[in-house]
């Protein structure tokens, strides 16, 4: 993260706290987030942006960090919201977004979600299907308000990424194809209740190439006119030293010389980062509990798939180093770092190189900030680590730990 560095005692210190006395204070597994890190993210779009184009909002994608603490940071940042469900909504407004300011997502939202949607008043629904938009008609019609509405399209673009997290082929889930767009566009034009102000895409996620966002919009500009255009997120971050991503600059520069070439200049442009805002402001502490020398070095540690589901469902790859000698980085013994749950496939870093490790030691896996507490999860009845926030030296936490007493909360 952002700030982050070696300090007097040759411990990783984030936001100015020493990890070592973090694991300690608030024990392990814990993520710990550079809040500045976060902050610094979103002005970089929100400056990327202005310095281009007039019109513009930045969508914090909250599926990626969906805790109240997240979503006041970027509230107080200016931002706008993207939720995915009613879920989502509800810690949004509980984290402080004005629900004008939220979009709401979804290809399966259900009647109930719908009617939170348009009861809380929030200011835009992107539709995903003809069933989509018969609903919230209906929802909106029967509470006489007229609700701003998005069309999301797959524009038959995919991003090149791992095929569980590309959205932008023909055939996907996730809104209408470029034909069927064309029928809700005028389907929506016959609504007195559904106001349709633009077009949404979101191609794919975790992408390291700019490549597939110009043909994307062109497929986008060839459906007709409109005020507003949600490019949606996509923006990779590099997980190792190895990946690099493209920069925030770099990254709207492409999306707004699209817009402009293609489409015009006066139009309202949306952009929904979610990773690219927040996986590198927070690292993974865990304890190491056991090391084990077979075929290959296994360091068992305190997590695992519960904190982290990214290398099992998708492959991803993570770096591990010693917060108490976090120079040596890179060297050392090759081992693979396992997680404490019940099958094989919970390995959170293979072939790493480890330097001495031992129990007790605190193990740092960097860039966990996205998708990490927003997949955890009870398995094995292991309880969800506590999110940390770090600035200027001190540390609050802003997510408990969860108590066994949390497992069996909602056992009748
Ligand atoms: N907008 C929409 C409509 C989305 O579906 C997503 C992500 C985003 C924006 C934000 O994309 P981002 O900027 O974060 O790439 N669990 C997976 C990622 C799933 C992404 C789902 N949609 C992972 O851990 O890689």
């Amino acid at each position: 993260p952002l700030g982050s560095r070696v300090n007097e005692r040759g411990n990783l210190e984030i936001g100015g706290c020493d990890t070592v006395e973090l694991a300690r204070e608030f024990g392990t597994p814990a993520f710990v987030v550079a809040e500045d890190d976060i902050c610094a993210r979103a002005r970089a779009y929100v400056e990327a942006l202005r310095a281009r184009h007039d019109d513009f909002d930045v969508l914090f994608a909250s599926k990626a960090f969906p805790c109240t603490a997240v979503y006041r940071v970027l509230a107080e940042e200016g931002l706008v919201c993207d939720v995915a469900s009613g879920g989502e909504l509800h810690l949004a407004l509980r984290g402080g977004f004005d629900a004008k300011r939220i979009y709401l997502h979804g290809n399966a939202k259900s009647l109930a979600e719908l009617e939170q949607a348009i009861d809380a008043g929030v200011g835009h629904i992107v539709l995903d299907s003809f069933m989509d938009v018969d609903r919230v008609e209906q929802v909106a019609a029967a509470r006489g308000v007229t609700q701003a509405v998005l069309i999301r399209v797959t524009p038959g673009v995919a991003g090149r990424t791992h095929a569980k997290i590309s959205t932008g082929q023909a055939d996907s889930k996730f809104g209408f194809g470029l034909d069927d767009a064309r029928l809700a566009i005028e389907r929506l034009r016959g609504s007195d209740s559904l106001d349709l102000v633009g077009l949404h895409m979101h191609i794919g996620s975790q992408l390291l190439s700019l490549d597939a966002y110009r043909p994307a919009v062109e497929a986008l500009a060839a459906l007709g006119d409109f005020s507003t255009y949600n490019f949606g997120g996509g923006l990779g971050v590099a997980y190792t030293a190895g990946q690099q991503p493209p920069a925030i600059e770099e990254y709207v520069e492409e999306k707004v010389r699209a817009l402009h070439e293609l489409i015009g200049t006066g139009k309202r442009l949306l952009i929904e980062p979610g990773r690219s805002l927040v996986a590198n402001s927070t690292v993974t502490l865990y304890s190491v509990e056991t090391v084990k020398r077979n075929v290959s070095t296994w360091v068992g540690v305190d997590g695992g798939m519960s904190d982290n589901l990214r290398p099992m469902l998708y492959g991803s790859v993570y770096e591990a180093f010693f917060a108490d000698r976090p120079e040596l980085a890179g060297s050392g013994e090759t081992a693979h770092v396992a997680g404490k749950h019940c099958e094989s496939g919970d390995v959170i870093v293979r072939d790493v190189p480890l330097a001495d490790p031992k129990p007790g030691d605190i193990l740092v896996t960097p860039a966990t900030g996205a998708y990490g507490h927003a997949m955890a999860n009870n398995y094995n009845g292991i309880p969800r680590p506590p999110v940390i926030f770090c600035k200027d030296g001190d540390a609050r936490v802003v997510v408990r730990r969860e108590t066994y007493d949390d497992l069996a909360r909602r056992d009748v």
